[in-house]
């Protein structure tokens, strides 16, 4: 068995083999740029940490999908700072500033076929459930982006559309990302419905502490600025939150903020509002609550409780993560 460790610089290493070894052609460099060091590569590495829970080697069967989902993870940002008009990226000017946008849309669409040709590697019998798996995911996250995007315009959702929209956004490519690891191993069907459950689950309590983080969080150790979510109006969890609590005055100024936004001081009015309303606890809350089950999905007799720890104890480290 592997360690994290390990299994953090299988993925990294391989990520630098697949930039060498990606063709020379006039999209390489914004391709290389995006793909390169700054990212936490969590998907890859918890498609590995699942496989390292059945199997006790790492061959490319199993490494090249995981490098799959994380250059299709990378190709979803690259667009999502176009969409979020968001100007940086781990740290650095995004794509679509460092070049254009429309450099940003292609660079995009070739990391999105780079993702199938990696996915594809896997072992050839098990092709067509890894490729339902992953088209499955795919779709979603256009799907998920798409509510994204409606719901920018939309001045109250329920906790419940919110769901539905990260569950497709996030959720889909981490449920995904453990279901493939279990595939891979050629676990049963119900225990990779157990893993692709999991994976849902921490994908939620992962982008709500992405919404978290981008009220809470620090822009350096963050590498994008904080505050987009506010000025964009995003229907984040903290917002949906501070909706569903409010009355009164504060209702009046949450939705007067939310209509106007030339009002002075507005995402600092915003971020008092959210620490008035209990904001902040309650989403640490719901972080927990989405990852103990995440833990209980991971009780499948087919898993191998002693070998889990490592998985476990990875999952664990994310749920107060500052990046
Ligand atoms: C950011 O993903 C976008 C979300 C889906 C929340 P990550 O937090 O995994 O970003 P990187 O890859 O580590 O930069
Ligand atoms: C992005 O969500 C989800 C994707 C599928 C890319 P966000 O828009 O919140 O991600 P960040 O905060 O820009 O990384
Ligand atoms: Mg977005
Ligand atoms: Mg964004
Ligand atoms: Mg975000």
């Amino acid at each position: 068995m592997f360690t994290a460790d390990e299994i953090q610089s299988f993925v990294n290493q391989g990520i630098q083999n697949l930039i060498k070894a990606n063709e020379a052609n006039k999209l390489q460099a914004p391709v290389e740029y995006a793909l390169s060091a700054g990212g936490k590569r969590v998907r890859p590495v918890l498609c590995l940490l699942v496989y390292n829970m059945f199997m006790d080697t790492m061959p490319n069967s199993v490494l090249h999908p995981a490098l799959g989902l994380e250059v299709y993870h990378n190709f979803t940002l690259v667009h999502d700072d176009v969409m979020d008009n968001a100007d940086m990226r781990r740290n650095r000017p995004a794509v679509h500033k460092k070049w254009d946008v429309n450099t940003a849309v292609l660079a995009g669409d070739s990391m999105n076929v780079l993702a199938y040709k990696y996915i594809s590697r896997c072992d050839p019998e098990i092709l067509p459930l890894v490729l339902e798996s992953f088209n499955k995911a795919a779709d979603q996250v256009c799907e998920g982006q798409q509510m994204d995007m409606i719901y920018e315009k939309q001045a109250f959702i329920t906790e419940d559309d919110y769901i539905e929209m990260i569950s497709h956004k996030t959720g889909a490519l981490l449920a995904c990302s453990f279901e493939l690891g279990g595939l891979c191993a050629g676990v049963a069907p119900q225990t990779a419905q157990n893993l692709y459950q999991a994976g849902m689950s921490l994908g939620i309590a992962f982008q709500i502490r992405d919404d978290y983080l981008d009220v809470y969080g620090d822009t350096n150790v963050l590498g994008k600025p904080t505050g987009t979510d506010i000025e964009n109006n995003k229907k984040t969890w903290l917002h949906t939150c501070a909706m569903r609590h409010a009355t009164g005055d504060n209702l009046v100024q949450l939705t007067g903020l939310l209509a106007d936004k030339t009002i002075p001081r507005r995402t600092a009015q915003f971020i008092d509002l959210y620490n008035k309303l209990g904001v902040k606890e309650e989403a640490e809350q719901r972080i927990a609550y989405y990852t103990d089950k995440t833990m209980e999905f991971l009780k499948d007799p087919q898993i191998p409780q002693a070998k889990s720890t490592v998985l476990i104890e990875f999952i664990k480290g994310l749920t107060d993560r500052k990046r």
